[in-house]
């Protein structure tokens, strides 16, 4: 596939390794222009290039964010994604540290209502540059590799970007919609930055379904037992 990646700092440069090492042709952006990025892709080989943020945005089929969450100018215009499949890897850091408060909302949210006509998927933002860059192993079971969550609404999107997680040799772990599965990949959630393999994330994920049941409100257990009924043996 044709990548564009916008940022080309810890997480961008080193998904855009991992892209080209498993034969994806990848253009790479940063705010200071191509010329900054001439060693990393000296690095990369024949397969990357330096591109400006507009040019990755055309060049690629899926498009990658890898910028500061608060940078609203890292953002290229939306119509140069409109329709495009493009991963949100952003985290809602402040710049003390802290996070944004969103308001109930999930930072992916926020970045569509910027890019509207985007096919957004949340991947890649909950594990830590140096576990994408070590732990990828292509030749485990799916199920044993190390997880990444995707979050989103668009179902063909999704299984795009699963596609592209197992080809770097991990497993990808729907969460679900980008609001709710949004909120369980945001940066103080129980899964974020944890070292689970795909079967450890379903199984953990799984108990903490099982504790809240018996707390389960009225509200919620018709739409649990149309769950349930739906998947009675
Ligand atoms: N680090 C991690 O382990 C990790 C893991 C998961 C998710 N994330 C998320 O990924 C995003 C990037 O994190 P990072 O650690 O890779 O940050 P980083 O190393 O500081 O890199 C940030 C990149 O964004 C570029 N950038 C900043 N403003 C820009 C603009 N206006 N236009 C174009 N490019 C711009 C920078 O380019 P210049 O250098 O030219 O300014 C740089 O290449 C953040 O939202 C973070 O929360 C990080």
């Amino acid at each position: 596939m044709k990548i564009g990646i916008i940022g080309a700092g810890k997480i961008g440069a080193t998904i855009a390794q991992l892209f080209v090492a498993a034969g994806h042709d990848i253009a790479i952006s940063n705010s200071r222009g191509p010329e900054s990025l001439r060693p990393l892709v000296q690095e990369l080989g024949a397969k990357a290039r330096a591109t400006s943020v507009d040019e990755a945005c055309t060049f690629g089929e899926v498009v990658l964010l890898a910028v500061p969450w608060h940078r609203e100018d890292a953002l290229p215009s939306p119509e140069r994604l409109r329709g495009k499949i493009v991963i949100d890897a952003m985290n809602p850091y402040d710049l003390a540290g802290g996070f944004f408060d969103l308001h109930g909302s999930t930072s992916s949210e926020i970045v569509l209502k910027r890019i509207p006509g985007a096919r957004l998927v949340k991947a890649f933002n909950t594990i830590y540059y140096e576990h994408l860059s070590t732990r990828g192993r292509k030749e485990l079971p799916v199920q044993e590799r190390h997880a990444i969550y995707l979050a989103g609404d668009d179902a063909q999107a999704k299984e795009v970007v699963a596609h592209l997680i197992e080809e770097i040799g991990f497993a990808p772990v729907d969460t679900g919609s980008l609001h709710e599965g949004g909120q369980l990949q945001q940066p103080d959630s129980i899964i974020y930055n944890q070292t689970f393999s795909a079967r450890e994330a379903r199984s953990f994920l799984r108990n903490q379904l099982h504790k809240i049941v018996d707390s389960l409100p009225d509200s919620a257990l018709a739409q649990a037992l149309e769950i349930l009924n739906r998947h009675k043996t």
